[in-house]
């Protein structure tokens, strides 16, 4: 399979990156427009998140046509033109795949409610009596995963939205169907994939209930994933191709087995436990400090063992459902700049292949909503009510959302200091974060020592050092619970990175062999005091030290 360590993958949400024509909604055109921008950065692929034809209840994750645009994004002529636009640059488009459902929009949902026998057995249909459904399983955005439909008296099962119904992977029509699709977009020239919740496809055999959990044990990893994944993998023939998939609540064998090396399954995959770090007994919805102990044994965990299994891990903090990082592990105030710039390059130079959130690289920050009218995301909007029927009120549930909702990543790219930040010339479809006459891309172009200055030197860094390319990783101070530390080894070329997580001056050991490296990243100008081996970091430090040929 091709190699992807020297890569860098940009993500983009279309609806909240660049509108074009003025309607509020960012748009193709508006990607095409900031290809210059991105090339510049250094980025290799565009990770573009659906814009098919969708009734948008979730955002373009309830999929109508997957060969069609959904005209608020532009015309089938204007992603020509990106594609084209995008090869011109050398940058590589990878469209998001949302294989494990359909909208109840989609033609093959409407054909199945009509009574269509064929269609009903593209969703997992169950027979049942109205008030008993066949699991009481959840589905991930509340409520229960099933709902009862009275003309055909059956229950149909939903994972996510009432409106985003689950595919029936065991039907070789649906796989062929899908495959179709793939092979529809490769022929236009798109060069990688994103596979929504893809380890969600395949559903268990016998339906029970779940009496520890919310029923994701059932499904998660299910039977026949992996035969699933290799056999479309193989039939639209993008072994090649750059592949990752989203998996949710996931393990790391299943992981080495998705991206493994001799497995043909995935170029790399995504998993989210280290960013539940700071959710209270694993629920989201109740706030806590984040735990580093813990997140700094995850990263270790899935490393090092990812490393071992001969697997590949794409680098993340940010996407289009988490909060942005800075405002969660960072500090939005006193050091916006440090912690943003050590939180990239903690995570950048680990072993994988980094993905940048739009925003991410001016250290976009979460926009401070005060009311639930701000908010746009079913999600955020059904937690909202759940929160408050479990007795919480009004002002408890919006600080939980304010910190845990999707909506955070979703507000408008922050490009100038003008009223909408130069997203759009109207009023954006989503309220724009309060702090955009201070974060933009515009003032950090301007600024030597900026955020977007701090990103571009990490993507050119992968590209010249082979050693955060491919080197082994190994972590250090593994005790200690304020620095996180670990070294990059490929033969005689070496790198040492450590980040201070505090926002208070922390200590660690210096060994003896790292004494005499040479500073080649810092986010502070200043030469580090390295006492006897104690090396003092000041408050979210991080610094990068070489040693050896390079
Ligand atoms: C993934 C997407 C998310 C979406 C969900 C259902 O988690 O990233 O935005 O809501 O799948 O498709």
């Amino acid at each position: 399979m091709t190699d992807f360590s020297n890569k860098v993958i940009y993500q983009i949400y279309p609806k909240s990156f660049n509108d074009s024509d003025g309607d509020g909604i960012g748009d193709l055109r508006g990607v095409t427009e900031k290809l210059d921008y991105l090339k510049d950065l250094g980025v290799d692929y565009l990770w573009l998140t659906p814009f098919f034809l969708s009734p948008q209840r979730d955002n373009g994750y309830d999929v109508a046509d997957y060969r069609n645009i959904d005209p608020m994004f532009g015309t089938m002529e204007d992603l020509d033109n990106l594609i084209a636009e995008s090869e011109k640059r050398n940058i590589g488009l990878m469209f998001d795949m949302v294989f494990n459902h359909t909208s109840t929009s989609h033609e093959w949902f409407r054909r199945a409610l009509a009574g269509e026998k064929k269609y009903q057995d593209y969703y997992i249909f169950k027979e049942g009596s109205p008030n008993q459904p066949p699991t009481n399983w959840q589905s991930k955005f509340g409520g229960s995963a099933w709902e009862y439909v009275p003309s055909l008296s059956k229950w149909y099962l939903h994972l996510f939205d009432v409106t985003q119904a689950d595919l029936n992977w065991e039907n070789p029509e649906v796989k062929e169907e899908l495959k179709e699709v793939i092979r529809f977009w490769k022929a236009k020239g798109v060069k990688g994939f994103r596979f929504d919740v893809v380890n969600l496809i395949s559903k268990p055999e016998i339906w029970e209930d779940d009496f520890e959990g919310d029923g994701r044990r059932f499904y998660t990893d299910g039977p026949h994933v992996h035969e699933y994944l290799k056999e479309l993998v193989h039939d639209t023939e993008i072994e090649e191709y750059v592949t990752v998939g989203e998996m949710s609540s996931t393990t790391l064998d299943h992981c080495i087995r998705y991206s493994g090396l001799e497995e043909k399954e995935l170029s790399m995959c995504f998993n989210f436990h280290h960013l539940k770090v700071d959710y209270k007994n694993g629920n989201k919805w109740e706030l806590m400090e984040p735990d580093y102990m813990e997140l700094k044994a995850l990263f270790e965990k899935w490393q090092t063992g990812m490393q071992i299994g001969n697997a590949w891990n794409a680098l993340f903090w940010c996407n289009h459902d988490q909060p942005r990082i800075v405002s969660r592990l960072g500090n939005e105030e006193k050091y916006w700049k440090e912690s943003a710039k050590m939180l990239a390059g903690m995570i950048h130079l680990m072993r994988g292949t980094p993905y940048i959130y739009q925003g991410e690289e001016i250290g976009m920050t979460n926009p401070h909503y005060t009311s639930i009218e701000q908010y746009v995301d079913v999600e955020s909007r059904n937690y909202y009510e759940i929160l408050l029927k479990e007795g919480k009120t009004k002002a408890e549930a919006l600080e939980i959302l304010a910190a845990r909702s999707r909506d955070n990543s979703r507000t408008p790219m922050q490009w100038t200091d003008e009223r909408y930040c130069g997203f759009s010339k109207t009023e954006p479809w989503i309220p724009v974060s309060d702090n955009f006459d201070k974060i933009n891309v515009e003032r950090q172009k301007q600024d030597k020592n900026s955020i977007l200055k701090f990103y571009k030197k990490l993507i050119m860094l992968r590209k010249e050092k082979e050693v955060i390319a491919k080197g082994n990783i190994e972590f250090m101070e593994t005790e200690n619970a304020d620095v996180l530390a670990y070294t990059r080894c490929l033969g005689k070329q070496q790198i040492f990175i450590c980040c201070n997580f505090r926002g208070a001056e922390s200590q660690m050991e210096l060994t003896q062999e790292w004494m005499s490296g040479t500073k080649i990243l810092g986010n502070y100008e200043v030469n580090h005091e390295n006492n006897h081996g104690l090396l003092t970091l000041h408050p979210y430090e991080i610094i990068v030290l070489e040693k050896g040929e390079d």
